[in-house]
């Protein structure tokens, strides 16, 4: 008897966890990787090399907050800093720091909240912190699946575009917060929504320039941080729904 109600318990606590596959679409290997902000750890390491057209289901914790997102043209041998990968290397190598391990822009992002408050999943497609790969979030119960199949690399703005891979390819196209806060402007930055810029009043989408090479391309991803008021950039699914995500690179266009 206790055997048994041992195995009901553990059972209980495998579906209340969240499944979440990621997988490769893209012709070529990228290292995927996820950062979480809260909600515990999920069960699959911090990073991993994902061949073409490979996938891995790894559990999430009820309550996950957490980002994932893939670098590209990584080479971990001798190098397992940031700059380990051409974009959207993290501290740590393979493996990305659980602490400081966020990634380096320019990275297309899948975020999810797996709220407990409001008991809804809230979930996006960003290129708040830029575009490195195409990507899109799917589930198996019918919620918003927003998506972005174009490559925004080779249109994106000159001074935006890159970096570039050995054969003058574009991997990435940078977010005008991030191009401009390299460039020292960190503070009162309207690209960033920082300081008097730090609300959505005060932060409109037209006042971050070429928002809208990211937004015409990709109308249901954020392309600014305050892009809620879009309508079309933050998506929510019913957390009784229990829903599993996929998140894929390169998915079909
Ligand atoms: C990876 O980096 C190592 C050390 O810098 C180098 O010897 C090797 O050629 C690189 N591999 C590739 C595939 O570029």
């Amino acid at each position: 008897m206790m055997m048994k109600s041992f195995v009901a318990l553990a059972m209980a606590s495998v579906a209340a966890a969240r499944s979440i596959t990621v997988y490769n679409g893209c012709p070529f290997t990228v290292w995927p990787a996820y950062f979480t902000s809260s909600g515990g750890n999920p069960s699959q390491p911090t990073g991993w090399q994902a061949d073409a057209f490979t996938k891995v289901t790894f559990d999430v914790p009820t309550h996950w907050d957490g980002r994932i997102w893939a670098r590209r043209n990584c080479n971990f041998s001798g190098n397992n800093g940031p700059t380990s990968c051409l974009d959207g290397g993290c501290n740590g190598g393979l493996q990305c720091d659980r602490s400081t391990g966020t990634g380096v822009p320019p990275a297309s992002l899948a975020e999810f909240n797996f709220d407990a408050a409001t008991n809804t999943d809230w979930y996006d497609v960003s290129f708040v912190d830029g575009y490195n790969l195409p990507i899109s979030v799917t589930n198996n119960v019918g919620c918003p699946a927003p998506d972005c199949a174009v490559d925004l690399g080779p249109n994106c703005p000159s001074d935006l575009k890159g970096p570039f891979d050995s054969s003058g390819f574009p991997v990435g196209c940078k977010s005008a917060c991030y191009t401009t806060s390299l460039a020292g402007w960190v503070d009162n930055n309207p690209n960033c929504c920082t300081g008097s810029f730090g609300t959505p009043q005060t932060c409109p989408r037209d006042g971050v320039e070429n928002y809208w090479y990211f937004k015409n391309a990709c109308p249901n991803a954020y392309a600014y941080a305050y892009d809620e008021s879009s309508d079309s950039a933050l998506w929510t699914c019913a957390g009784s729904k229990q829903a599993s995500y996929t998140v894929t690179f390169c998915p079909p266009s």
